[in-house]
């Protein structure tokens, strides 16, 4: 078990758009395995590649109620292929967003298309939360924070105090 330095907000690296996997091989499973370790001790219910770091089109995510057996995902290149005609309004946070949560609205429904650990093809439809974590977590793979989601206003508001955050505290800026 590895525990994964997470980015914050703002970080040129968390604004890359990242590149797709071009095999699933060890380092990438070990990657997951890691990144997954980092969510649950965060703790948070999504975490993507780009926010340790790591430029590449991976995420893990893990919606399961408190005291549910655990349901970990871990998506390779995923990419929405379908979304419904209605949205969905639900309050967001980020671990690269420490300490800020905003209201985003989004297709309230997905189907989503990935590899997983095994190089395999999956497809599966989100509702609810599950929907709302995967189209935030594939956000972060091109370089968009739920900021961005946004008014400018409120946006630069929350930046502003970030950098602030950690220019009194340059070690939390990981
Ligand atoms: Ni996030």
């Amino acid at each position: 078990m590895a525990l994964l330095p997470i980015l914050t907000a703002p970080d040129p690296r968390l604004k890359q758009k990242a590149a797709p996997v071009t095999t699933v091989d060890a380092d990438v499973r070990r990657l997951m395995d890691d990144m997954l370790d980092t969510m649950y001790a965060a703790p948070g219910i999504g975490l993507a590649a780009p926010q340790v770091g790591v430029s590449k089109r991976v995420l893990v995510m893990d919606v399961a109620d408190k005291g549910a057996p655990p349901h970990p995902y871990r998506m390779v290149n995923p990419e929405i292929i379908w979304v419904s005609d209605d949205d969905m309004k639900a309050e967001e946070g980020c671990l690269s967003v420490p300490q800020h949560y905003a209201d985003v609205v989004r297709p309230a429904e997905v189907t989503v298309r990935w590899l997983d650990e095994t190089g395999a093809e999956r497809e599966e439809r989100f509702s609810g939360l599950a929907s709302v974590c995967v189209q935030h977590e594939m956000d972060h793979l091109d370089g968009i924070l739920f900021l961005d989601h946004l008014s400018a206003l409120k946006r630069n508001m929350i930046l502003r105090k970030l950098t602030k955050a950690k220019r009194s505290d340059p070690g939390a800026a990981a």
